[in-house]
């Protein structure tokens, strides 16, 4: 890509990351080899206002093994929106346990709990639901439903660390919470994930299956069951310690850079930008646009005619439910009527550009060209 093309993502990253990550490689070793892995986890669950965090590769390790820790498994149904990144979803598979699709709502983007409530089974044994975007679930009401049910939720926070509902952080609202450190995120390690949980006996099983089924404290390599190995590098830990200390200064940029997109976007007729419903503050992971169908533009389209310009952007995520691993899966699509309110987002959604290197003068542009496609 050349110089002058706008990425659709980026980290910010400062003299601090840097430092610890050289301290790291010259010191975290051995005896030390947790010393920046337990401050991040600690800093990190203080922030989420949670009691436990644990450091993983990714989030889709998070997903997993909060799955595997509740023991959800085969003959299982676990419900998710239809409108996600795959990785929300795939770990279902991994515990052998069936996905249920369910329709998003029309503007925060999140699981409906109209549909939710609708979906459940006596099979059904959890609810993942995503904060899209940086946008939060309706937590209390599915909250309500998970506490009639006796169903395990999932908070998938990738997208939303920093958002807050009713003053809660994203993130602590599930039994468990799950983020992304991936390079495009609001805090990066690289890859990376976070498990937050207030729940002792989920963390013991998570720290056990997370360490190839080791008890605690084992030296001696008795394992005494078959886990997996699911660890966060020191050096991913140091980057990622240096960027939580910066954390009210990553979400006041996130949010500067969306009121700069809404300041000049906001009033082209058609053109939806994303929600911040009472209750809620949103950490605009993405910033985001759904244009009417009047437009007669597909987000293919519309990301076509901002690469011309040199502008990178991303589709908005498609409808699980019509993608090859999930389309033929009779018992995951039973639920979703013909047409459902994902499929305008699914459509014609685009990510506009919302790194850390998102200037006013980038900006400029890319709502010049946006306004110009809108016209
Ligand atoms: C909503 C959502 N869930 C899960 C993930 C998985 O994160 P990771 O790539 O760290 O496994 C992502 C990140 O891409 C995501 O956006």
């Amino acid at each position: 890509m050349s110089s002058d093309v706008i990425p659709v993502a980026g980290p910010s990253i400062t003299d601090l990351e840097v430092a610890y990550a050289a301290d790291a490689a010259r010191n975290a070793w051995f005896e030390n080899h947790a010393m920046y892995n337990t401050r991040f986890e600690t800093l990190f669950a203080e922030t989420v206002g949670v009691k436990h965090a644990v450091s993983l590769p990714h989030c889709t390790a998070a997903i997993h093994l909060a799955l595997a820790a509740r023991g959800i498994g085969p003959g299982d149904e676990v419900i998710v929106p239809d409108v996600t990144w795959i990785a929300s979803v795939a770990p279902v598979d991994y515990v052998g346990a069936t996905p249920v699709f369910v329709d998003i709502l029309e503007d925060t983007w999140c699981l409906d709990p109209a549909q939710v409530e609708a979906a459940i089974t006596e099979k059904t044994k959890a609810i993942i639901g995503v904060d899209l975007y940086g946008s939060v679930v309706d937590w209390p009401a599915l909250r309500a439903l998970a506490d009639r049910h006796g169903l395990f939720l999932l908070e998938d926070s990738a997208e939303a660390l920093g958002s807050r509902l009713n003053g809660r952080p994203a993130g602590s609202h599930g039994d468990v919470g799950v983020f992304s450190f991936h390079g495009s995120k609001t805090v990066v390690t690289g890859e990376g994930g976070m498990l937050v949980t207030s729940d002792a006996d989920i963390l013991a099983r998570v720290l056990k299956l997370r360490d190839h089924g080791r008890p605690p404290g084992d030296r001696f390599f008795l394992n005494d069951e078959v886990g997996f190995k699911y660890k966060m590098s020191a050096l991913q830990a140091a980057v990622g310690l240096a960027q939580m200390e910066r954390f009210d200064t990553l979400i006041a940029e996130k949010r500067r850079i969306f009121r700069q997109y809404a300041d000049r976007l906001s009033d082209v007729a058609g053109l939806r930008l994303n929600a911040e419903p009472a209750g809620v503050t949103n950490s605009y992971w993405m910033v985001t646009i759904v244009p009417d169908a009047a437009f007669g533009l597909d987000k293919f389209a519309i990301m076509a005619a901002l690469k011309e310009k040199g502008i990178d952007s991303r589709p908005f995520f498609s409808r699980l439910s019509t993608l090859p691993p999930y389309a033929k899966r009779r018992d995951s699509l039973r639920h979703l009527p013909a047409e459902t309110v994902g499929d305008a987002m699914a459509a014609r959604g685009v990510n506009l550009p919302s790194g850390y290197h998102m200037s006013e003068d980038r900006i400029d542009r890319v709502c010049a060209e946006v306004r110009r496609i809108f016209a």
